[in-house]
């Protein structure tokens, strides 16, 4: 009998990982009572605990936090860190050109259209400087801004408004929470599209708990976007684990390739800001990128000019922008990586089945799940017990986890996102109330997400003994969740 008929008659079994560790790093052995000690000194603040100490999971970020393919370790040699114009320019020139269309890059294009920056901040910083400068009275709508893009846009005088989908917080069974409101977005331009110079979509939204957006949805943005003559712009940091949302869930893509769909997301935008520290899959970079002759370059013809400036005067030669020529090279290597279906699968699929590990043990964890982390709602987590809104449950959470278990996690919640008004004492807080479980990229097994989960439940069982922290440090200050410093209170 013929092997293929023979294997072809077995049932299938799950799937290994779609790579093998290529270099390990051993974990430093800590004590409870060594992270108790270094967690106090610190102020319970997780930021400041040294990642050394962190013998569980440092789910504190996806962003810079991938581990390497051998091929990015490798290209790191083949690094050059010329002043002007190195080798690493010319190939990621080709790469962008690659995954995100021919128009997106051309070298020493005069004006040019092409701006590399250290990181993504620096990249949004540059544009909304510019954009700011030209009007009064102006408004940035998007699907969700995250933190720094809204803080950049506030800094320059402007506001920065978010149009969430109605389906994030209601109880839809929408696989694209993510999308905009193109019905607000409609009346927003209907009412004012003169004062709108930008409509920006994050892909996928983070502060819209890593949703993904549907190609619909940035269809339509786009058409009603050009149809007032303005320029629509990705936020383009997860593109990738966005198209694999999309060929998973959106009806017409299941049989297209990732990198078509990629093509397809981009052909709706007049440019994108990007941090290549989540989806180009390395430890450092960003950039700004305009469809060549495309309407922000037309509308717009003074910002290239300003924005190399920018450059210049804080990143140094445009042609490294901030980035060294051997990260360069890291993120060419990265987005090739960054769209391989076995890749994409697997990542998707570990989040996944992190979040479901977390739905089994009852914990109240936000479904459908994103796709770079897993959210836990505080409010219901405590529900039943005595903590109080201003008794900041989440960060009394992360401290314990990281001191018991050694797993690092991070409120985005009541204490990242509240205020507190020194004038009347009193907290106002946000919509919603999570700790953030974010996985880095490649790091981490199943079984490191596991013991998360079993920490996660057991400091549920636990919940009525968990006391309110208050803060000692940095209650007033803006970005107060980097800053405070708390201590557990009596009840
Ligand atoms: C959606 C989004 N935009 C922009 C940024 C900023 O990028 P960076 O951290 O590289 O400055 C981030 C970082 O987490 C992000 O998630």
């Amino acid at each position: 009998m013929e092997l293929t008929k023979l294997v072809e008659g077995l049932p299938s079994v799950s799937a290994t990982r779609p790579y093998f560790n290529h270099a390990v790093e051993f974990k430093r052995p800590t004590t409870t009572e060594e992270r108790a000690r270094m967690l106090e000194s610190v102020g319970l603040n997780v930021f400041m605990f040294p990642a050394e100490l962190v013998s569980g999971c440092d789910l504190l970020s996806d962003s810079g936090t991938t581990t390497m393919t051998n091929k990015q370790w490798a290209s790191l040699h083949e690094g050059d860190v010329s002043y002007g114009s190195n080798r690493g320019y010319y190939l990621l020139a080709r790469q962008v050109r690659e995954t995100f269309g021919p128009e997106f890059f051309t070298e020493h294009a005069a004006p040019p259209n092409a701006f590399l920056f250290h990181q993504g901040r620096p990249a949004e910083s540059a544009l909304f400087t510019a954009i700011g400068r030209l009007g009064r009275n102006l408004t940035i709508p998007s699907n969700g801004h995250f933190d720094t893009t809204q803080a950049n846009i506030e800094a320059n005088g402007m506001r920065a408004l978010s149009l969430f989908s109605p389906d994030l917080n209601g109880g839809s069974d929408s696989r694209f929470k993510g999308d905009m409101d193109v019905d607000a977005l409609k009346k927003l331009l209907q009412a004012s599209a003169a004062n709108v110079p930008l409509v920006f979509i994050t892909i996928t939204n983070n502060t819209g708990w890593g949703q993904p957006v549907s190609m619909q949805n940035m269809r339509e943005a786009a058409e009603l976007a050009h149809h007032h003559g303005i320029p629509l712009f990705f936020d383009a940091c997860r593109f990738a684990e966005n198209a694999w949302f999309i060929k998973q869930h959106e009806s017409g893509y299941g049989k297209k390739s990732i990198s078509e769909i990629v093509r397809e997301m981009f052909s709706h935008a007049d440019g994108f800001t990007i941090s290549f520290k989540k989806d180009g899959l390395a430890n450092m970079g960003g950039g700004l990128f305009l469809r060549r002759n495309g309407l922000f370059f037309k509308k717009y013809p003074a910002v290239p000019d300003e924005l190399i400036g920018s450059q210049i005067l804080k990143e140094g030669n445009p042609t490294y922008g901030g980035i060294s020529g051997r990260d360069i090279m890291t993120i060419v290597e990265g987005l090739k990586t960054a769209t391989r279906e076995e890749y994409l699968a697997h990542r998707i699929g570990q989040v996944r089945q992190f979040g479901e590990r977390m739905l089994g043990e009852k914990l109240p964890v936000v479904t459908p799940f994103g796709g770079h982390a897993v959210y836990l709602d505080v409010n219901k987590f405590f529900d039943g017990t005595k903590m109080r809104p201003d008794d900041f449950g989440g960060i009394s959470l992360t401290a314990l986890l990281l001191a018991a278990y050694g797993h690092r996690a991070c409120e985005l919640g009541y204490f990242a996102f509240g205020k507190h008004d020194p004038k009347t004492g009193k907290e106002s807080f946000p919509p919603n109330n999570f700790v953030r479980f974010a996985v880095p990229r490649l790091r981490y097994e199943q079984q490191d997400l596991e013991s998360v989960s079993e920490a996660v439940k057991a400091l549920h069982e636990s919940r009525d003994k968990i006391p309110p922290v208050k803060a000692t440090y940095g209650r007033d200050l803006p970005l107060r969740h980097f800053k405070a410093r708390f201590e557990f209170a009596a009840r």
